[in-house]
Order: C-alpha cells, then structure tokens, then sequence
C-alpha cells in the first residue's frame, strides 16, 4: 500500500524582510544577494511570543479544514525542523496539544533542509506498514531565531515559514510516494551548524559573547557538496525508476541558492519551466522549502492525477536525498 498525498498547506509570516532592508543594517547589496543566490526578500516572525510550533500549527489547522476531518482522526505527526521552540518538549507534541490531536503520537525529525523529504519518507512507511491511516508531516523554521543579522554571509539566506501534507493511504499502487533515496554523511557536519545550545556547549556568558547560538557555515564547501549531491541524487532516482527528463512534471527542489536549482535540473535535463521555484520569495526557509513549493503548485492547481514529481534536497549534516512521487 503506497502513501498518498491528500492535502497541503502552507503558512508564511506576512512581514517581509527585502535586500533593501539587508542593504540597512548590513554590508550588502541587493545586486549580489540576487545574483549570488536568486533571493529577492524573505519572510520573518517577528512576534517574540510565537514560534515554529505557531507556523506548524497554522498549517496543520489548514490541512484539516480542506480535508474536513477533525483532529481526532490524525494519527501521527511529525514536525521536520531545526529551529524547534525548545529542545524539549518536541514541537510536534506542541502542535499536537495547539490542535488537539489527542489520539495522535508526535515527534520532531532532526535533518535540517532534507527534514521533510526525512520525514515524508518515514511517515509513508507507517502508512505502508498498514498500521496508521492519516498522518500530518510538517516542515517548518524559525530560521531568524537563529540568525546572526550582523553577519552578511549566512542572515541574507534564510527567511521563516511552514508547510506540510497530510498522508493516507492509496486505494491502489499507482499513486503515491513511489521511491526514496535519502543519505546522510556526517563528515561534512562542521561546515554547517549551530555549535552552541547542546550538551556539547551548553549555554553559557562565554557561548553567547561567542556567537556560538547562531547559524554558521562555510558557504562554498557547502555550495560544492549541494551541486553534486543534489544532482546525483536526482539522477539516481530517475534511472531507478526509467525516467526521462520527459516523463518529469515538475522538479521540486529544496529552494538553498538558485545556482544550485540550475545545476540539478541541467543535470537532469529538465527545463527551467518545470521547475518549483519561489527563493526569490522567501529565501531558504530550511525543512520547509520543499512542502512550501508543493503546497503552491496545489493551490494554483498545477498538479493533476498521475503527474511525475521529482523532490531533491541537502542539507546540514550532511543530509541528502530524492523522493519519486505520483500525484494522486
Ligand atoms: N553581500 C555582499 N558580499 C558578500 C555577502 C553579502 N551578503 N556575503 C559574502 N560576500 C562576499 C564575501 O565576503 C566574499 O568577498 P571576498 O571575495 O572579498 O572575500 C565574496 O562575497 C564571495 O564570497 P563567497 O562565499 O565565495 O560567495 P559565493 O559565491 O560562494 O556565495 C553563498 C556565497 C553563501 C551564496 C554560496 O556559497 C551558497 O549558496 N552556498 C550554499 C549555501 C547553502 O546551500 N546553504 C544551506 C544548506 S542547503
């Protein structure tokens, strides 16, 4: 039994972060956050009191309405981010208790931007394992939490924002979640990471005058190993599966620099036109990009029965993979 997509949603904050306001408070410029990254603005949560659990649950709240079901009825819930509202409790069980899914069990996945494609690909086994019927997967970020506004190269990159799709199972094998490839390759940890906060370096006046609670990366080992990874995983899963370039109805790929979105689809022989595409929008909201741009196609009512959907991520970790999905 496949897993089915059978509702999506997607929440962003409404207040907009541009290059101009960059250009304000940092040495920078809208020309080369375009040019270098394909980033125009980028939503933030500005309200001090909310947090990712508020955007998931936004989400959440959307998805039951368009399927009309109740809370009741979700099984399993599990929130893909690194920006959770506290180390614990998990930001699942809080958008559990927010919508009062009390007969669903919920935990948070850790995989940075390749969150979601994690965790759809773990929601699905549940699904196919027969044992659960609807399950809520949610990507979502706070990525400005973690944000150090007085470093030009990381804060100009990422914005806030969720989305996320209910699963079901399918009535036949046709439709679904139909392969995954997912990896992982922790060597490349220390190139993207937030030392601080763990109980490796607790918080300490030494771990917050050292700016250690805050995103850091080294952009160019990083930009290397996205290329490459992305695109071979593209690749893998389109000859696994007997693909060509025409075969794909759209390339959703995790929105980190739109360079990176190039390489993939050339690689892959895709033109540009079928490819999701909204970093200029709102930046690299990390484990949300990806159900962002399905939940996009699916409003402007894009994706019809049987469409082919590639979904290619990377990501802290290093995290990477490709997901095949049939639309349903
Ligand atoms: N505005 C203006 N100049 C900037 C800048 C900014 N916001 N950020 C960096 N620069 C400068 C650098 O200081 C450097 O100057 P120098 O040559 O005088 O030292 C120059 O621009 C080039 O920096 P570099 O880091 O080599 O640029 P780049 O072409 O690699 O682009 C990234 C930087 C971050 C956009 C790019 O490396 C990238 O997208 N990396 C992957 C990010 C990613 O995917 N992260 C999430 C994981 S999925």
């Amino acid at each position: 039994m496949k897993a089915v997509i059978t509702s999506t949603a997607k929440y962003l904050p409404e207040s907009i972060l541009s290059n101009r306001d960059l250009e304000n408070i940092l040495d920078t410029n809208d020309e080369w956050i375009r040019t270098r990254t394909g980033i125009r603005e980028r939503r933030i949560l500005k309200d001090p009191e909310k947090a990712t659990s508020y955007l998931c649950t936004e989400v959440a709240q959307q998805i039951l309405e368009k399927r009309g079901i109740s809370a009741a009825e979700i099984d399993l819930i599990i929130v893909a981010t690194m920006t959770p509202d506290m180390i614990f409790p998990s930001t699942a069980c809080l958008v559990q208790k927010d919508i009062q899914a009390m007969n669903a069990w919920a935990f948070d996945l850790s995989g940075a931007c390749s969150g979601f494609l994690y965790a759809l690909n773990t929601g699905a086994q549940f699904i196919t394992a027969g044992t659960h019927k609807k399950v809520l997967v949610i990507g979502g970020e706070k990525m400005s939490a973690i944000m150090d506004y007085t470093d030009r190269s990381t804060s100009v990159l990422f914005g806030d924002g969720a989305a996320g799709v209910l699963l079901e199972p399918g009535k036949d094998d046709s439709h679904g979640l139909i392969d995954a490839r997912l990896y992982s390759d922790g060597r490349g940890g220390d190139n993207l990471c937030m030392p601080g906060g763990g109980s490796l370096r607790p918080t300490t006046h030494e771990t917050v005058d050292r700016k250690l609670h805050y995103l850091q990366q080294d952009g160019r080992q990083v930009f290397k190993s996205a290329v490459v990874g992305m695109a071979d995983v593209a690749a893998e899963v389109m000859n696994r599966n007997h693909l060509t370039s025409e075969d794909i109805d759209f390339l959703i790929p995790h929105q980190a620099n739109h360079r990176i979105i190039q390489a993939t689809a050339e690689r892959m022989g895709i033109d540009m036109e079928k490819v999701a595409i909204n970093i200029d929008r709102y930046g690299n909201t990390s484990a949300a990009t990806i159900p962002i741009c399905i939940a996009e196609l699916d409003e402007e009512g894009k994706l019809q029965t049987g469409n082919n959907l590639i979904l290619v991520s990377f990501g802290a970790g290093y995290t990477w993979g490709g997901i095949y999905l049939n639309w349903l």
